[in-house]
């Protein structure tokens, strides 16, 4: 793994000389992202050494470097998901890489469904916590201790002053925003009626099929993290849901400018 991370660090910095601090890993319909910022260097997954390759449609799989607000920014242009096949390791290679990097501070977006009763089509939810839903966890096997502790706390996945400074952000912008749970599940399965109550009676507000185990990497590795949520659908007991994959795509799609406007913000505060 330790080799790994370096070929994969030794290729992006021969390729790019990225100087970021912050990074941002695109979800679902949020792709469009890349075009707002002053694009210096793109490096598709493909030609970095051990890069898993993206595999959804509606992912595109880039390394974009650029300026947003005039401040570097590297930015994940689609994500690799577990239902995908990969293991927990490769889904979180590319974090353990922004740590090799220098990256210090990692933006999680992602596309959700929202069972709290509150939440509507095109709200944003800052994730205030999460459930590790996953059936499988990126830090199983042997600690490696240079990477991070075996035992990482998680008391404070999401780090606060990033959480208030993008809720200051999502409102100056006009959005209805939330600080609630995100429960992290394997997918690629939408939820039955039955699961979206099971996980409302856990304790989530809203359910997706990533985030989980890179912010899990991001605490492993001592990196901050701040998680958003683009609520794309929302479960109503009393309609059977019928949203599709191509619903949530166009719901993520049509978040896109504010979801930019309020990393924008965020990333100058
Ligand atoms: N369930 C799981 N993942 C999702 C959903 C959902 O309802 N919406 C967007 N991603």
């Amino acid at each position: 793994m330790l080799k790994k991370i370096q070929e994969a660090k030794q290729y992006i910095e021969e390729a790019a000389h990225p100087q970021a601090r912050t990074a941002i890993v695109l979800g679902s319909g949020l792709n469009g992202f890349v075009h707002h910022i002053q694009e210096d260097c793109r490096i598709p997954y493909a030609a970095i050494p051990h890069f898993p390759v993206s595999t959804v449609a509606g992912h595109a799989g880039n390394l974009v470097f650029g300026k947003l607000n005039g401040q570097e920014i590297m930015v994940m242009q689609g994500r690799f998901h577990f239902y995908e096949g990969y293991s927990m390791q490769q889904v979180t290679f590319p974090i353990r890489v922004m740590k090799a990097l220098g990256v210090e501070t990692v933006i999680l977006s992602n596309a959700s469904g929202g069972m709290n009763p509150d939440y509507r089509v095109g709200d944003l939810m800052l994730l205030r916590d999460h459930i590790n839903f996953f059936p499988e966890h990126p830090l199983r096997g042997k600690n490696e201790d240079s990477l991070g502790p075996r035992f990482p706390n998680m008391g404070e996945v999401y780090d606060p002053v990033l959480l208030d400074k993008a809720e200051a952000a999502a409102k100056a912008h006009g959005l209805r925003c939330h600080r609630g749970v995100y429960i992290g599940v394997q997918g690629p399965t939408l939820e039955t009626p039955a699961e979206y109550q099971m996980y409302r009676l856990l304790g989530a507000d809203c359910v997706g099929m990533s985030t989980v185990p890179e912010a899990i990497v991001c605490r492993h590795s001592g990196m901050k993290c701040l998680g958003l949520s683009v609520i794309t659908n929302v479960f109503n007991p009393l309609h059977a849901a019928t949203d599709t994959h191509e619903d949530i795509l166009e719901a993520g799609a049509r978040m896109e400018e504010q979801l930019i406007a309020v990393v924008k913000d965020v990333i100058s505060r």
